[in-house]
């Protein structure tokens, strides 16, 4: 049943209308709750248990069509941080992505479904020589450096010619939350445009490495253009400086990922199309200016792809004045407490036209600090065994979550036309048992 079928029957109920911009595609709502792709949140739940992560296999696969067609000059790499298992990797290789990623388990994963080496950066302000050496025994494209220390490692370890990009901080602020600014020389990430060309030297002097190109990324949740704009016409201006100092002309510029995503109902997307011409017109202005030709250029969304694309859902536990406990918390979704994340919460798996009264809905650890969403509207009959699900959790929730309480970390359950099949399973207690050796 859509929307459509269900509205006339339900008069003035209108917090029963679903909000087009915060859930994924193909999601329904009829008497019944939520419908994912064609799968119920009441069978997924009872299928699966709670909490459980939903991702809807379609939404995902067409962000990164619309990356594609947004930007057909450019490589778009997948930042696998953002939610990485073998599944995804799969719709992220047949809809013809790179990927990057930032350590030696996440190459695990590419090299587990024979993702192409040539389409594989490795980023990370710290990787060890295990994560280096996992780099170079897969022959990943490229290794982006981030500091004279990993230059020198890099150098000895690799062979003629590792191709390398160089980690550059163009002093941008996206002004995004302070966690995730990383375009600014306040941070721990790449060299500032001040020391860039200690770097230049750094790499060109090492006879194993083949210098590529620069790479920077200016933070993640950034909604507006025009840092990027400003960051395209550093870093091309870098491209010139290079040229100038050293006589070598590098042909690759990667400007990093962290295009921004609704979390709440009309919040701005990011103006994608916007961001393509614009960025191309700061880039090849720049360039004619300094007589460079156009580089080869690489975007990095990570969150844009999987964070629109999942949903939570959970179980009412209990409800205890403005309290509505469910049965997770910080361990699936750390965002509320890093970041001050705000989400919408809906009732998944019935209608309801009670009036909706203003709650909190909190998680089941061991802080003060385990919400999931402050002061949100939710009917006024929610009780214990209500199902809730929470929109926009496809990207930073599984993976950063944790075994806090030694809970074990929910299911990630792909849907996609009416079918529902597990892509990673729950952990168990058997599981965290099996690492605790002592
Ligand atoms: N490229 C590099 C080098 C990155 O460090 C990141 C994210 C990305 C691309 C992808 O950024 P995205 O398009 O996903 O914003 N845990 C935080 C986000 C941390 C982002 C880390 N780096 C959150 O949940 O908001």
């Amino acid at each position: 049943m859509t929307l459509a079928d269900v509205l006339p029957t339900m008069g003035r109920c209108l917090h029963t209308r679903l909000e087009p911009d915060i859930w994924p595609l193909g999601t329904t709502l009829g008497q019944d709750g939520l419908v994912f792709a064609g799968v119920p949140a009441v069978s997924l739940a009872a299928q699966f248990g709670t909490p459980a992560y939903v991702l809807a296999e379609d939404a995902f696969r067409l962000r990164c069509r619309d990356f594609r067609a947004a930007l057909p000059e450019m490589e778009v790499a997948y930042a696998g941080k953002s939610l990485l298992c073998r599944a995804v990797l799969r719709w992220v290789m047949e809809e013809g992505l790179s990927l990057d990623v930032c350590s030696a388990g996440e190459l695990a994963v590419a090299r587990a479904v024979g993702f192409p080496a040539s389409r594989i950066l490795m980023h990370g302000n710290v990787k060890t020589p295990e994560d280096l050496k996992a780099a170079l025994a897969y022959g990943v494209d490229r290794i982006v450096v981030d500091s004279l220390d990993e230059i020198a490692e890099l150098g000895t370890l690799a062979r003629y010619p590792q191709r390398v990009l160089i980690r550059v901080t163009p002093g941008v602020d996206a002004h995004t939350h302070k966690a995730i600014t990383t375009g600014v020389d306040s941070q721990k990430f790449g060299f500032p445009l001040s020391t860039a060309m200690d770097a230049v030297s750094a790499v060109l002097a090492q006879p194993s490495l083949r210098l590529a190109g620069v790479h920077c990324h200016i933070g993640s949740q950034v909604s507006t253009v025009a840092a990027y704009e400003e960051t395209a016409r550093r870093m091309v201006s870098l491209l010139g400086a290079v040229r100038d100092r050293f006589g070598v002309v590098l042909r690759e510029l990667d400007l990093g990922g962290g295009y921004a995503v609704p979390y709440l109902t009309g919040e701005p997307g990011f103006d994608l199309v916007g961001y393509a011409q614009r960025v191309r017109v700061a880039v090849s202005y720049t360039a004619s200016l300094l007589g460079l030709a156009v580089p080869r250029l690489t975007v990095e969304p990570g969150r844009s792809l999987a964070g629109p694309a999942g949903v939570t859902l959970y179980r009412v536990v209990a409800v205890k004045g403005s309290f509505v406990a469910v049965d997770g918390g910080m361990s699936d979704n750390m965002r509320v407490a890093l970041y001050g994340a705000k989400y919408c919460v809906r009732l998944a798996g019935r209608s309801s036209c009670a009036p909706l009264r203003t709650v909190t809905v909190v998680g089941r650890h061991c802080e003060a600090g385990d919400v999931i969403a402050s002061d949100v509207g939710l009917p006024g009959d929610v009780h214990a065994g209500d199902l809730l699900a929470v929109p926009v959790t496809g990207a930073y929730h599984h993976s950063l979550a944790s075994n806090y309480n030694q809970v074990c970390r929910p299911p990630i359950v792909g849907v996609r036309d009416g079918i529902a099949r597990p892509l990673v399973r729950r952990e168990t207690e058997e599981d965290l048992a099996a690492r605790d050796v002592g």
